[in-house]
């Protein structure tokens, strides 16, 4: 399998420590993943934005390794507390990239993670971080072997590595927007990891804005892994993986030119498309909650009345992600205030936008 490489290990004579630490922000999908198969690969090709605010700060200690029994040493801190179920999965985690990484196996490792945003957010942080984490790992092997320089090699490895973690991870690692999964319209598409779309993308979306309308802090009822199984038996799924493909068609196009109007109407389809799947499996099963329909009918109808194009969309769950471009941000600042806020859970509401991607930073 690609990436494996068994060279990977250390000379036990000579003793590493260190310290690496990446930032990496969260993504929000125009056109969804949902649905994989073999290991967290996507049924359709999917693109998102990047963003900025909404964000995971994660730091990797290595050294020594001192509880030599364990096949992975490691010691998990979140919010600088220990949180063993948190170690465990990343532990998890770390075992099943051995193939990749095989000397994880020879270190002690202290991972320190944060989020920018409330852990009670109601935000998914799997993407900001695993990709964080995925970052680590390959820094660490650059530092150790010198062999994955900060270029595209070095980000295709990690975004395969954040795939591994959760699908949608990998299109963190780049800035502004990525694409992840085969599409023949750009032949260096690829289940495998994801692909920058900078370079693609009109100026009026790099500006863009991606506020957070927390309706609820509740954790979710469906994990996205339950949903994604559901898909399997999902008897619309079939169209829908053809309706994503030609989806994909019509966003490039919309990206390229820039055209805010068609972006939004795809996004609020996306949106409603990925709720109607899960309205749709079987079992079925609702994410959303009455404030949220609430919350897009007011979207509809300042829409109708104002002609700004404000439009919405929804991760797995209830928050609405307002999307707008920045020359609208006034008129939508204060529709927010004015009657959007109402419909949240305590006021909550995070203003974040398109973002430059992850950065690594120094260690304190
Ligand atoms: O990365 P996962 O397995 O948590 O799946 C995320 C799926 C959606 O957020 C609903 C859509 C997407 O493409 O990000």
């Amino acid at each position: 399998m690609a990436y494996h490489n068994p060279k990977l290990t250390l000379d036990p004579a000579h003793q590493q420590n260190g310290t690496i630490r990446w930032s990496s922000p969260s993504n929000i999908a125009l056109l969804k993943y949902w649905g994989k198969h073999g290991q967290q690969l996507p049924r359709n090709p999917s693109l998102s934005f990047t963003l900025s605010a909404a964000a995971t700060d994660t730091t990797l200690t290595y050294g020594p390794k001192q509880h030599l029994e364990a096949e992975i040493d490691l010691v998990f801190r979140f919010d600088g507390q220990p949180r063993e179920s948190f170690a465990e999965r990343t532990a998890g985690f770390f075992r099943s990239l051995l193939p990749i990484f095989p000397f994880l196996k020879q270190l002690h490792l202290e991972i320190d993670t944060s989020n920018s945003f409330p852990h009670s957010a109601g935000i998914a942080s799997s993407a900001s971080g695993m990709s964080a984490l995925a970052l680590c790992l390959c820094s660490l092997e650059h530092r150790l072997f010198g062999n994955l320089a900060a270029d595209e090699e070095f980000d295709r490895k990690a975004s395969y590595v954040a795939r591994l973690g959760s699908g949608s991870a990998c299109r963190s690692i780049y800035g502004y927007g990525a694409l992840w999964g085969k599409t023949g319209e750009i032949e260096s598409s690829t289940d495998e990891y994801a692909i920058p779309m900078e370079a693609l993308m009109h100026p009026v979306f790099k500006s863009y804005h991606n506020d957070i309308l927390i309706i609820s802090h509740s954790e979710k009822s469906v994990s996205s892994r339950a949903g994604h199984g559901l898909m399997e038996n999902n008897i619309y799924a079939a169209s829908r993986y053809q309706q994503a493909r030609q989806r994909m068609q019509d966003l490039l196009q919309i990206l390229r030119i820039g055209d805010v109007e068609r972006l939004g109407i795809l996004a609020e389809a996306e949106a409603l498309t990925l709720h109607a799947l899960m309205l749709q499996s079987a079992p079925p099963y609702i994410l959303l909650e009455p404030n949220t329909v609430a919350a897009i009918q007011a979207i509809h109808d300042f829409r109708a009345n104002t002609k700004v194009p404000l439009y919405f969309t929804l991760d797995a769950g209830p928050n609405l992600h307002l999307l707008y471009p920045e020359e609208s941000a006034l008129a939508v600042r204060e529709f927010v205030r004015a009657e959007l806020l109402r419909f949240t859970a305590e006021q909550h509401y995070i203003a974040d936008r398109v973002g430059a991607g992850p950065a690594e930073l120094v260690a304190e």
